[in-house]
């Protein structure tokens, strides 16, 4: 079993405040955190921790597809070993003119939970031909690859190219920009598609089922649909089967809104272990449960440790 994740990577400076500031305010926050962050990064991050103990999930099966700064930037090491060994980064592409990872700069507002993100970078993103050349070198084994979708045409082309090269592999992918059009022409070759909020409200859906079982009429290659909905849980829709399931929010006694960054990354980690861990062979309540419980669990803590 071999999970192959494409997507950016970015460094997060975060910001706790007590409220949302307003426009031309003066706040202070309480705390500042610098961590790696990126979707791809954060859901390989948890991924690693729920596979550690999967002998048929041994290292290093986990890899992530991402552009770097230069190899010998302090970022980059940074990234490297917040992740190596268990994560593996030498598919990534470094672009040795840069030292300055992709930023993200974070309101983490204590009395909504929302938070804010802003970011900035100038790497340059990774081509349909990088991609093909770092594909042509990855374990003809690989299970699932799993893209964060970002410029659409480009990771249309990889999808494609994936197709070719792993015809038995499967293929996710995150639709999660709200309003960034393709996005849906991802979705239209994924087999297992990850619908965020956010996406879906901008598209006019008001609920994650109505999204799924319409989004389920335009995707015909697909298995497997999830979309999450903050407060209001998580479905996912299984369209052979015309199977739909959902769960509640999680919510423990003493739950509280502590840090919701990568709470979308994290429930996609859960769901890529329930469908690539076959060793658990769970139904898709069941995957969906434990998945909305690790991005519970997640957002009642501080970053992504200790989620296994
Ligand atoms: C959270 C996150 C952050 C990153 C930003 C990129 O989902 O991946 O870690 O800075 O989103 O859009």
């Amino acid at each position: 079993m071999a999970v192959v994740a494409i997507g950016a990577c970015y460094v997060d400076t975060i910001l706790t405040t007590p409220h949302y500031p307003g426009e031309d305010e003066k706040l202070r926050a309480s705390t500042l955190t610098r961590q790696r962050g990126g979707n791809c990064p954060n859901t390989l991050e948890v991924l690693q921790q729920l596979t550690q103990h999967v002998p048929s999930y041994q290292e290093p099966l986990l890899k992530l597809v991402a552009v770097l700064p230069a190899k010998s930037s302090v970022a980059s090491e940074q990234i490297r070993s917040g992740l190596e060994p268990r994560v593996r980064l030498s598919h990534c592409i470094y672009r040795e003119q840069f030292s300055e990872p992709a930023s993200s700069y974070i309101i983490n507002s204590q009395s909504t939970g929302s938070r804010t993100i802003v970011n900035y970078h100038e790497l340059p993103d990774m081509t349909v031909d990088e991609f093909s050349h770092i594909a042509d070198e990855l374990d003809p084994q690989t299970t699932l690859f799993h893209f964060e979708g970002r410029d659409p045409d480009v990771t249309l082309g990889c999808i494609q190219y994936i197709r070719k090269k792993f015809p038995h592999a499967q293929v996710s992918v995150e639709v999660e920009k709200p309003g960034r059009p393709g996005l849906e022409k991802l979705a239209e070759e994924a087999d297992v598609v990850f619908y965020s909020k956010g996406w879906a409200q901008h598209s006019g859906y008001t609920s994650a089922e109505e999204c799924l079982r319409k989004r389920s009429k335009l995707t015909r290659k697909a298995t497997l649909l999830c979309c999450t909905w903050g407060q209001d849980g998580a479905d996912a829709f299984e369209p052979g089967t015309g199977t739909l399931a959902h769960v509640g929010a999680y919510s423990a006694e003493d739950f509280r809104v502590v840090d919701t960054i990568g709470a979308g990354d994290t429930f996609i980690a859960g769901m890529l272990y329930g469908i690539t861990c076959k060793a658990r062979d769970w139904d898709l309540s069941t995957k969906l449960g434990f998945a909305n419980r690790l991005a519970g669990i997640k957002v009642s803590q501080e970053g992504f440790s200790g989620l296994d």
